[in-house]
């Protein structure tokens, strides 16, 4: 049986997702990769692989026998923006290399997610539908529509067998955000648990899709699971979980933290990305076609962000 490959591995999601995939197949099953390392994991192995390397890639697909890939390397919204050159690079050409060595390699499955930010600011920001106008306008965005459409594209001409699904903003506690624009959510957690004040650099009433961690993984992992023949849509599902804005987010943590004090001071270029991106997603063709649904909704994703984050807060940066 042939191993599971995560690129990425040691950003927000990837280090979730490999123990979460090794706690189902096992610890050698799953080959955890990064740019950076090289690491010492709990288990499991780990190399340190670069997505532009693309004979390094072909190297560990053929000694692992990799047989499925979850393509999570990538530079997120607000760090793009700020370097927009190596987001093309990494968003586009590490991904086209994923595609092209599971072609040349017959991978049978590949994982490469898209975002809310695969829309813009023309889509309808309400319920956005399945399918709809897409044109989105920061670079981060353009280089995930952009990978939807070729991940259809090698699917169709190829037979790889690439799915996706858009999320939404994560929230969670192990590992600190990459850079992207719905960081806040996690900054504020980390800041009402050490008990300092935080200035959110979005206005207190934006609207945006976020969703936890764990139901994040269960999307992921059952949408690789889905029989394709169910499949009407590949790349990428919307999947939503609550909208959620800053001053909401305040709120439910005052609840059980209630010294905590937030201000608002709207930066200009994550404001400008965050104003395109949908309030909430209409993800009825993800429920159709293979099964989704959430676990958490907000509340209990904030009692759970609070009780399990203590543990973890020496790892996230001061925003003071
Ligand atoms: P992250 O920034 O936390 O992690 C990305 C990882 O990729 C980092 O560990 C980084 O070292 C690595 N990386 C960067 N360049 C690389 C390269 N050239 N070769 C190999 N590794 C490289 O990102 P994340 O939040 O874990 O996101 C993973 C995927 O999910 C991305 O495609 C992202 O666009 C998508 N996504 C994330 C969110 C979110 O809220 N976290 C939301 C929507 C979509
Ligand atoms: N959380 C991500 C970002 O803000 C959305 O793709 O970049």
């Amino acid at each position: 049986m042939g191993t599971i490959l995560v690129t990425g591995a040691l950003g927000q999601i990837g280090s979730e997702l490999v123990r979460e995939l090794r706690s189902q197949v096992g610890s050698d099953g799953v080959v955890a990769s990064d740019v950076r390392g090289p690491v010492e994991l709990e288990s499991g192995i780990f190399v340190q692989l670069d997505v532009l390397d693309r004979d390094a890639l072909d190297g560990v697909v053929r000694e692992h026998n990799v047989d499925t890939i979850y393509h999570l390397a990538a530079i997120l919204s607000a760090a793009a923006e700020r370097a927009p050159d190596l987001a093309w690079k990494v968003n586009m050409d590490g991904s086209l290399n994923v595609l092209q060595v599971a072609k040349e390699r017959g991978v049978s499955k590949v994982f490469i997610p898209s975002s809310i930010a695969a829309f813009g600011p023309s889509t309808p920001l309400d319920d956005t539908p399945q399918d709809t106008i897409q044109r989105p306008n920061a670079i981060y965005g353009i280089t995930k529509v952009a990978m939807e459409l070729m991940g259809d594209y090698y699917f169709e001409k190829f037979g790889v067998d690439c799915r996706g699904v858009r999320f939404p903003g994560l929230i969670s506690y192990r590992t600190p955000p990459g850079g992207g624009t719905t960081d806040y959510a996690i900054d504020m957690f980390v800041a009402a648990l050490r008990g300092q004040p935080y200035t959110c650099y979005l206005s207190p009433t934006t609207s945006l899709d976020m969703m936890y961690m764990p139901d994040a993984l269960k999307a992921a992992i059952g949408l690789m699971a889905a029989d394709s023949k169910q499949l009407k849509h590949r790349n990428s599902f919307n999947v939503s979980a609550f909208a959620l804005t800053p001053e909401r987010l305040a709120e439910a943590i005052r609840v059980h933290v209630p010294s905590f004090h937030c201000e608002y001071k709207s930066e200009k270029v994550r404001q400008g990305i965050a104003d395109s991106w949908p309030n909430n997603m209409d993800d009825t063709a993800a429920r159709e076609e293979w099964g989704w649904k959430p676990d958490y909704d907000l509340n209990m994703m904030v009692v759970d962000m609070l009780e399990k984050l203590p543990a973890f807060l020496d790892r996230f940066p001061s925003h003071d």
